[in-house]
């Protein structure tokens, strides 16, 4: 029995040693489960050592002694196994953990600004440069703000330029266009003088293609006074496109119509990109649209309070995103409001 407690505990304490890959000991869960098996309540020593009564008497002490020998040194094996679990668990953790602080630190993505946005604030400091306030008004509006002060009775046929989002309360509608700013603009300030301009998001009800979305920004312009002329409103047009575009922009005006001004013009540059030769973005005229615009219609001075045989005024409206695909050669609307990044980190 001495001999086979002898071979137990020298198994045992070789097996703890082992640095054979497969049977390693090298876990805390592993260790314990080899403390059960050898020293545990059912591990075979004890399990031995139990059986000493099988012993003739004279040969108890002397396997009693050797018994808890290797009781001891199992149990110091034990510790001294478990000290190293648990040193190299530590070791790895740093290691794993371990932070390089010459290492360059991780880039945060930039946010940035909308193109719609870029362009805005663009138009904003070019209108402020020529002493024009930003004037917000709601996007929100009536059927009177949006077309009947605006010279557009109800079922007047030149209110088919600008297809409607109806809500379900009656006469509220989504704006179509940032001219209600005008009226709006005029009851705040009458009998002042004004020099704004309106900017924000508009809404049709249209079919939504590469050219034309539901949703998109205008920027109005408003100036009201005395011996206010068509010449001014070239001037501040052309001066505006200037600064905008570059100063060899060459400008046109073409009359056309409106029921808010009189008379009303459509304003054109010379193509950014062919310079008028003719090309794909210009569709081979050589001229781009930058604004609709003209002198403010008597009817709608007098709705804003303005006495239209004392005061005149003009007005323009434009395009943010239409000038941002001039400028950038954009082919499709619809990426302004895709929320695509591969598009948006163009800019
Ligand atoms: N509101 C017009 C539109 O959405 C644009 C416009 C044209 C505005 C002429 C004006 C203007 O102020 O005078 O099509």
């Amino acid at each position: 029995m001495l001999d086979k407690l002898n071979q137990l505990c020298e198994d045992a304490l070789a097996e703890l040693k082992s640095q054979d890959k497969q049977d390693k000991i090298d876990t805390q869960t592993a260790l314990d489960e080899w403390y059960g098996r050898v020293i545990g309540r059912k591990g075979a020593v004890t399990l031995l050592l139990r059986r000493v009564g099988e012993l003739p008497r004279e040969e108890r002490p002397a396997f009693g002694r050797r018994a808890n020998e290797a009781k001891q040194a199992l149990e110091a094996a034990y510790e001294a196994r478990a000290q190293e679990i648990k040193a190299a668990e530590l070791a790895c953790s740093l290691r794993e953990g371990a932070i390089d602080v010459t290492m360059p630190g991780r880039p945060l993505p930039m946010g940035r600004l909308h193109p719609s946005t870029q362009v805005l604030r663009n138009i904003y400091d070019i209108f402020a440069q020529m002493g024009f306030q930003v004037y917000h008004s709601p996007e929100v509006e009536t059927d009177e703000y949006n077309f009947q002060w605006l010279n557009m009775p109800p079922h007047h046929p030149a209110r088919d330029m600008w297809d409607t989002f109806y809500t379900t309360q009656e006469g509220i509608i989504l704006r179509t266009h940032t001219s209600p700013g005008q009226i709006r603009a005029m009851r705040e300030f009458c009998p002042e003088p004004i020099r704004l301009i309106l900017p924000g998001m508009c809404y049709r009800y249209e079919q939504i293609s590469a050219r034309s979305e539901i949703q998109f920004n205008q920027v109005e312009g408003l100036a009201v006074g005395r011996h206010v002329t068509l010449t001014d409103l070239k001037g501040t047009m052309i001066e505006f496109t200037r600064r905008l575009y570059g100063a060899e922009r060459v400008m046109r005006f073409r009359s056309s119509h409106f029921p808010f001004t009189e008379p009303s013009v459509e304003v054109d540059m010379d193509c950014i990109l062919c310079q008028g030769e003719g090309c794909p973005v210009c569709k081979y005229t050589g001229w781009l649209e930058i604004a609709g615009a003209g002198m403010v219609h008597p009817v709608v001075l007098r709705n804003g309070g303005y006495d239209p045989d004392e005061y005149s005024g003009f007005a323009f409206g434009m395009g943010p995103e239409r000038i941002a695909m001039q400028v950038y050669s954009i082919t499709d609307i619809r990426q302004f409001w895709a929320n695509d990044l591969r598009f948006l980190e163009q800019f």
